[in-house]
């Protein structure tokens, strides 16, 4: 059994990743004073070292590594060991001709920058179990040792591979999904434009074709390559397990990343782990902050690990903007208030060569301590210091949001009544208001238990099954309100269309049937009124006609007009609202705070807008975040007769408090 977090990592963890590697050794030295400087407590090494470490087929060489590890233990830094297998050495990928991943037109991926690994590749397969197993026997008892690096950030580059071993790989996995080529020629609905197969031999890859893809062998191989990659983290995983029982596991996960269901994978991680790189460009990161709050729900309210985020400014934009001074330490107190027990950085020394020597780290190419990048992150780390009683605090939402990765691929396939729906902008835009009003809000799947949530919004939820719209039905049944969106429980998985009128197996839930859609071109603008006020929207209108349901909104516009935009349903104890278009955010921010106060989903304060509150709970006490993202003070009016110690200030405060321009407050209070 691996450890707990909270005991593996008795602080907030603060770091980066470390790559000695890339440096003399008398710089090892100084890096880790400055690590105690800084208040780092944890490092990821070795990410990219496979060709370090195995420097010939077989011959390892851990001299230097095992250096390292003593360097830093004896400075107090603890270590997420990485595996090195994220990118394979030259030696290998020259000697074994199956590593290369193949491209949609059937070229193989050169040596000479990372992750061009083959998922399906035997010899990377054999590879990894020889590298990993060597780690874990040398390094086992190494008191730096904390957790486990697995791999980092699965699928980043290359998340497809069409090389000949990934075909036999696809064979397999079909046979096995299918048992039978009759149940795949019926899943896949080949009886369409003469598509049946007699044989698994005689099934292609999903590319080159000449028009439209089959949907069901489109969707299969997204599968396929989820598992495959996957398959990968499971074999790293159970070979660390055997060898470290005690040791925690992860990967890094990324940002809106479609090709990997994290669901899926979370499940197998002993703590989830994000890259965070919001674009300073988008101003308030609502978006990295819906982030915070997947990461946060893939476990069940576990918290998570910030794996890495920038000091200043990534090099991979087209034009990198800076963070502003003070921009780092907010948005980093934005994860922690949202789940986060751990800040870490990409990378900490700024690198001298390679391909990103421009990208920001927690030490500058000058070296410089008083430099604002280092100031700036030895403020955060000693900070964090104070918050070691925050760890394991959980975030209680009310409500939440449905998120499917199926449904994600399903709904995004092309040859859709509008081919320009994106299920992501969908999510986001339903999440903003909970952002904006600072309503704690789970993303969790479709299947997942919903009886802890008195309000859960399902936009756009295409693909679901029979199975999971009768839990729906439950739950509102059982005194739930639920929000859908358009498009919704329209297929199945295998995305054959859930017949008689659409919303299919949400229709008697919902109130309404649909029989046709009405997608607007890119200029198209509805308009439609609530209760004599009227919103516009966009992209979208279903023909609604109700079937129990109360019209909330209709339109105004055109052939639609008198038709329901917007309807409300009593189900069992329970609500179903539906809307059937793609509405302003304006009327979105409204519904959603209106819906919310009925149900008593509220903010754990209420404050001006621009400021972010999140709200953690431990055993004993709550603690409340409260960040000013404005370019002014403002003021925070706390509870009424509760008495807050503010754990950056060491004080104790009631009643109001400014809150300076970009800056936060960290509020502990008695339960
Ligand atoms: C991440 C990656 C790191 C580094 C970083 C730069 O995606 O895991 O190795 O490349 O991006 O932002």
């Amino acid at each position: 059994m691996p450890k707990p977090i909270k005991d593996v990592l008795p602080y907030i963890a603060y770091g980066g990743d470390y790559n000695p590697e890339q440096w003399e050794e008398e710089t090892w030295y100084r890096d880790a004073e400055l690590m105690q400087k800084a208040g780092v407590n944890l490092v990821s090494v070795a990410i990219f070292s496979w060709a370090v470490l195995e420097v010939e087929e077989d011959v390892f060489q851990f001299e230097w590594l095992d250096k390292i590890l003593d360097i830093l233990h004896e400075h107090g830094v603890g270590v997420c060991l990485a595996t090195a297998t994220a990118s394979p050495p030259a030696w290998m990928t020259k000697k074994y001709d199956d590593i290369p991943a193949v491209d949609e037109k059937g070229i193989p991926y050169s040596f000479g920058s990372r992750q061009h690994y083959s998922p399906s590749s035997p010899s990377y397969r054999k590879g990894i179990k020889k590298i990993v197993k060597a780690l874990a026997e040398r390094y086992k008892e190494h008191p730096a040792l904390k957790m486990w690096h697995i791999n980092n950030e699965y699928g980043c580059h290359l998340s497809e591979c069409y090389s000949s071993y990934s075909l036999e790989a696809f064979h397999h996995w079909l046979q096995e999904k299918y048992k039978t080529i009759e149940a795949l020629n019926k899943s896949w609905g080949t009886n369409f434009w003469s598509q049946r197969y007699n044989d698994w031999a005689e099934i292609d890859f999903p590319v080159n074709q000449a028009t439209f893809y089959n949907p069901g062998q489109k969707l299969d191989y997204k599968r396929f390559m989820n598992d495959q990659i996957f398959d990968l983290y499971l074999i790293e995983k159970n070979i660390l397990r055997d060898i470290t029982p005690e040791v925690p596991v992860f990967t890094n996960f990324m940002y809106q990343f479609k090709p990997l269901d994290y669901f899926q994978w979370a499940k197998e991680l002993d703590v989830v782990t994000w890259d965070s790189y919001p674009d300073p460009r988008e101003g308030i990161p609502y978006r990295h902050a819906f982030h915070h709050d997947l990461m946060r729900s893939l476990r069940q309210g576990q918290p998570f690990l910030i794996m890495e985020q920038v000091t200043s400014h990534v090099n991979w934009r087209d034009i990198n903007l800076t963070k502003p001074p003070g921009t780092m330490r907010l948005w980093s107190y934005g994860g922690v208030a949202r789940g986060a027990d751990g800040v870490m950085f990409f990378q900490w020394r700024q690198g001298r060569a390679g391909a990103e020597k421009f990208h920001g780290a927690m030490i500058p190419h000058s070296d410089n301590e008083k430099s604002r990048t280092f100031q700036e992150t030895a403020k955060l780390g000693n900070e964090l210091k104070l918050l070691d009683s925050v760890r394991d605090a959980r975030v209680k939402a009310k409500a939440a949001i449905l998120m499917d990765w199926e449904n994600w691929w399903a709904v995004e396939l092309e040859g859709k009544p509008h081919n320009g729906l994106s299920y992501m902008e969908t999510l986001e835009a339903y999440y903003k208001p909970f952002f904006d009003l600072n309503i704690a809000v789970d993303i969790v799947h479709p299947a997942a238990d919903l009886s802890e949530y008195s309000f859960v919004v399902a936009p756009m939820l295409y693909a679901l099954t029979s199975a999971e719209a009768e839990k729906l039905e439950n739950y509102t049944a059982e005194g739930g309100t639920i929000l859908f969106s358009f498009f919704s429980g329209i297929a199945d998985k295998h995305e054959h269309i859930h017949l008689g009128g659409y919303p299919g197996p949400l229709r008697k839930l919902s109130g309404i049937y649909i029989d046709e859609f009405v997608p607007q071109s890119e200029e198209g603008r509805l308009t439609f009124v609530k209760k004599g006020r009227q919103f516009s929207s966009s992209i979208w209108a279903d023909v609604i006609y109700p079937e129990g349901a109360e019209t909330v909104a209709a339109y105004e516009t055109g052939w639609l007009a008198g038709i329901p935009a917007v309807t409300k349903n009593r189900f069992g104890k329970g609500t179903a609202y539906y809307i059937g278009t793609a509405p302003e955010e304006r009327f979105l921010k409204e519904f959603i705070k209106e819906i919310s106060e009925e149900n008593h989903v509220i903010p754990a304060l209420k404050v001006e807008d621009g400021v972010e509150v999140s709200e953690r709970e431990g055993e004993e006490e709550k603690y409340l975040f409260v960040i000013n993202h404005n370019e002014y003070e403002v003021n925070v009016k706390l509870a009424e007769g509760t008495t807050y110690y503010n754990m950056l200030s060491k004080q104790n405060i009631s009643g109001k408090e400014a809150l300076p321009a970009k800056e936060v407050l960290i509020l502990s209070y008695s339960k």
